[in-house]
């Protein structure tokens, strides 16, 4: 067996409860989503992590501004603190490897990355997902046990029927489904609700589309601010999983 694997355990052991942001789609908000809770997980005063573990395109670095800040190494590493939250980025990885990852090199990537990274005592690991469910996933599934899934997803019927497929996928797993955050919302339909009713997983709440919040882009402070946020903490304080 892989020695990192024993690993990783131990290296995870001492966070409360592991939160993955995924969905079915690109581009529907899941990375503002997972940074967002992150902050407002940190406001509210809990001990929180952040792993982006979008080996295709990596930007939870790029929303919160990170820049110019590495992790240290220290017996394993240890990921620095920004706006009081753990942040680890597989961008640190991939840095002087400008081809993106395949296949088996993912897989290696992050066994490499969860074995490697010292998160000590966290209330939340939030995790950055890249889109649909790959390999990525998939192996994040078999490493990081008990992590719970909250999915994102538009009204489009094209990202719902992706989200279907997700949502049967980790039930047929037996990964524990948080639930669905309805995002970008333009207007008014209950479609979301509607399609996902077979599953038996709660919709967690709807962000209305924010013109504002791409100016907020690269600023945690402004994005604190903006509409999208409030909806985020809303979702975050009336959803069980986000209390301990
Ligand atoms: N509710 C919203 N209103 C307006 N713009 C939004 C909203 N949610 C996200 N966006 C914008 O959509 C773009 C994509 O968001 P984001 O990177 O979070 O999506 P993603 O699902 O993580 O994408 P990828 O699949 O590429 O990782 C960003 O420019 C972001 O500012
Ligand atoms: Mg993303």
């Amino acid at each position: 067996m892989d020695p990192r694997l024993e690993i990783i355990g131990e290296r995870l052991k001492d966070i409360k409860r592991s939160i993955a942001i995924s969905g079915g789609k690109g581009g529907i908000g899941k990375s503002s989503v997972a940074s967002t809770i992150a902050l407002t997980l940190s406001s509210l005063g809990h001990k929180v992590g952040l792993l982006d573990l979008d080996f295709y395109g990596p930007s939870t670095h790029v929303i919160l501004g990170i820049t110019g800040i590495y992790p240290q190494e220290e017996k394993g590493i240890v990921p620095p603190e920004v706006h009081g939250i753990k942040f680890m980025s597989i961008i640190y990885y991939a840095r002087d490897n400008p081809s993106p990852l395949r296949g088996a090199d993912v897989s290696n990537a992050m066994i490499e990355l969860l074995a490697i990274t010292r998160w000590g005592q966290l209330d939340f690991l939030i995790v950055d997902m890249p889109p649909g469910i790959g390999d990525a996933t998939l192996d994040m599934i078999r490493l990081m046990k008990k992590t719970g899934f909250l999915i994102v997803t538009t009204q489009s019927k094209v990202t719902l029927e992706t989200v279907k497929k997700i949502l049967e996928m980790l039930k047929e797993l037996e990964v524990p489904i948080i639930g669905v955050i309805e995002n970008m919302k333009m207007l008014k339909s209950s479609s979301v609700r509607e399609q996902i009713r077979e599953f038996d997983v709660p919709l967690l709440g709807e962000i209305d589309f924010d013109k504002n919040l791409e100016a907020s882009t690269g600023d945690a402070n402004q994005l604190l601010q903006t509409d999208f946020a409030q909806s985020v903490r809303r979702i975050v304080l009336s959803t069980p999983e986000f209390k301990l």
